[in-house]
């Protein structure tokens, strides 16, 4: 066995815990893109518009009954999530 020196080891196991935590990290930020990338996007009409106010998309899938209910807890911005799209685009 050729003894590494102990310095030498410090440095690539130090070496190594940054490699893993910094795939860790990137690979939640893709899990978290891919998430909010997922959510349904509401075709654009006259209450669907990427200027709603969020208060608005909330009288109907949150406190109104018209429209599928949130899944999800009440936030108070919609936008970036669920940007309506036109009729012909897909989801
Ligand atoms: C006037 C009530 C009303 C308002 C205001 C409204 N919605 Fe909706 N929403 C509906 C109804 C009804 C549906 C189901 C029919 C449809 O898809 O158009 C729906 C569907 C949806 C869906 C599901 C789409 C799918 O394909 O599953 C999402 C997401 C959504 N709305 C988000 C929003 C957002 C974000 C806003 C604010 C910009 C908003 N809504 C404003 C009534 C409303
Ligand atoms: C951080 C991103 C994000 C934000 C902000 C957000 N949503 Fe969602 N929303 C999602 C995801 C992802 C889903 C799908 C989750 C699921 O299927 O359980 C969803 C599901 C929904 C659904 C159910 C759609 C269906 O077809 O069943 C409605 C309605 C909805 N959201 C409305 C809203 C409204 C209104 C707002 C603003 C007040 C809002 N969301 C803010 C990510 C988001």
């Amino acid at each position: 066995m050729n003894a590494v020196p102990k310095e030498r080891r410090r440095f690539i196991n130090s070496r190594r815990f940054i490699a893993v935590i910094s795939a860790t990290v990137l690979l939640s930020c893709c899990v978290a893109a891919w998430h909010f990338a997922s959510a349904p996007r509401p075709i654009e009409t006259s209450y669907h518009r990427p200027d709603t106010p969020a208060y608005r998309c909330l009288g109907c899938h949150y406190y109104g009954k018209s429209g599928p209910k949130m899944t999800h807890r009440l936030v108070n911005f919609c936008y970036p999530c669920h940007r309506p799209r036109k009729a012909e685009q897909k989801k």
